[in-house]
């Protein structure tokens, strides 16, 4: 149904958009990488000088708490640019971190397995470096899909296997065969998933968590809980310190798992590429001797460490570090409330899905299990008869631009993913123009 470049008089010129979509060898924007989409929108609209909305990367569109920046520039003054930082992380961030854990998610994990990254993105590889390397029977990571592409780009990198699942298919009860299915083979070293799920955004249960976290246990599996929006699920307040509800994790259902938690959304902090891992203390002091083999300690934090962190950047940079601590220490004295920041995403998403659902599109993802999908960072999308790449080729012509879930590992192929941040409320009047005359320009035979 769809009719590729023929329609008159969209707000972007369709001939630009084919060229453009040619000049950067994009075969099918339905498999263009996050940062292909960027780099493609970023040329349309320097050729057309037309204001796209743009939804394709998951980029803060607040600016970061001055806490943070008043800390870095202290310690830049100080000199601590000239000086290489500890590899483990700067004290009084390992304790803040380990403080953090304790008041927004109820569990101990000591400082010492609280070692900052660049960016959760490298907590990432260095969980794979390590988890996916320590039995020389096994194979790989088990993504919890849809997901955060670059996660898998990495163990593709790596050379190591990776096996995934659509999960809003095995929600609840369901998830526990499906994952038992998995795991039984005793090949998989790593499970990863995010909590809230980019890009579905839907949030795992209690008892999902505990499903997984049992299930781990039992295959003597690493589970990588990737908290990169943390305390994001709108609809409880998990950030009053040391009080329930608490953001739900899988640590307090198994005893080997790593947490990742990005400081670039729920701070703003993504152009400083800081992140935290938190590796649980029993994990930490494992020894697998198989780790021999690419490390010199068969121990899991220290071959992390001072084998995978060393050679990959020896540690985090120095004034980031500072910006980092004073953050967490403003939000775990309850000083600086960041939910009162970044809730502004889930008012903007609540806004913006009504415009589309009003302009025939569809969730794709609609369902938190019984209960309405929260609203968010992502939200996710299709229009009927329409692939996810026709679809955003189309979109392209009305200054519109998002991501395709085929790229998440979802099995939604028609979906894609808009991610709210960017997007401004000034923005909407333009939004509820296009999204019109793309319907009215794509009428739908019911
Ligand atoms: C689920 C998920 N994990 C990790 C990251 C990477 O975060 P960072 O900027 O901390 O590297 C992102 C960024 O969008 C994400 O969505």
């Amino acid at each position: 149904m769809s009719q590729p470049f023929k329609i008159n008089k969209t707000p972007v010129d369709p001939e630009v958009v084919k060229r453009k979509l040619e000049e950067s060898g994009i075969k099918d924007p339905g498999t263009a990488s996050i940062r292909e989409i960027v780099r493609l929108v970023n040329q349309i609209e320097y050729a057309t000088g037309v204001k796209f909305i743009r939804m394709e990367i998951g980029e803060p569109g607040i600016p970061p708490p001055t806490i943070g920046i008043d800390a870095e520039i202290e310690a830049l003054k100080k000199g601590v640019g000239a000086v290489y930082p500890n590899i483990e992380g700067l004290k009084i961030l390992k304790e803040e971190a380990s403080r953090f854990f304790k008041l927004f998610l109820n569990i101990d994990i000591s400082p010492k397995g609280c070692i900052p990254t660049v960016g959760s993105l490298m907590g990432g590889m260095l969980c794979f470096l390590v988890a996916n390397r320590n039995d020389r029977t096994k194979e790989g990571t088990l993504f919890l899909d849809p997901g955060f592409p670059v996660q898998k780009q990495q163990v593709r990198m790596l050379g190591h296997d990776y096996h995934s699942f659509d999960v809003y298919n095995y929600r609840g009860k369901k998830l526990r065969d499906k994952l038992e299915s998995c795991l039984s083979g005793g090949k998989i070293s790593s499970i990863l998933f995010s909590n809230p799920n980019n890009p579905s955004w839907i949030c795992f249960t209690e008892e999902e968590l505990s499903i997984i976290g049992e299930l781990c246990d039992k295959h003597d599996v690493i589970v990588i809980e990737d908290l990169a929006y943390f305390g994001m699920d709108f609809r409880k307040d998990y950030t009053v310190p040391g009080e329930p509800p608490y953001q739900p994790s899988v640590a307090h259902y198994t005893k080997d798992y790593v947490i990742l938690l990005s400081s670039s959304k729920i701070f703003s902090y993504a152009g400083q590429r800081i992140g935290l891992m938190a590796i649980s203390d029993h994990l930490f002091n494992r020894r697998y001797p198989d780790l021999l083999r690419y490390y010199s300690s068969d121990s899991f934090g220290q071959a992390l460490i001072y084998g995978a962190l060393y050679a990959l950047s020896a540690g985090v940079t120095h004034s980031a570090q500072y910006g980092l601590a004073a953050l967490l220490k403003a939000v775990n004295d309850g000083t600086y409330r960041y939910r009162e920041d970044v809730k502004e995403y889930g008012e903007k998403a609540a806004i913006m899905k009504e415009i589309f659902l009003k302009n025939g599109f569809r969730l794709v993802y609609d369902r938190d299990l019984d209960e309405p999908l929260a609203d968010g960072f992502y939200f996710t999308i299709s229009y009927p008869g329409m692939s996810s790449g026709e679809l955003i080729r189309e979109l392209l012509c009305y200054g519109i631009s998002a991501i395709s879930l085929i790229i998440t590992g979802s099995e939604r192929t028609e979906g894609l993913r808009a991610c709210v941040s960017r997007i401004k409320r000034e923005q909407f009047p333009d939004l509820i123009e296009r999204l019109e005359k793309f319907s009215k320009d794509h009428p739908v035979n019911n």
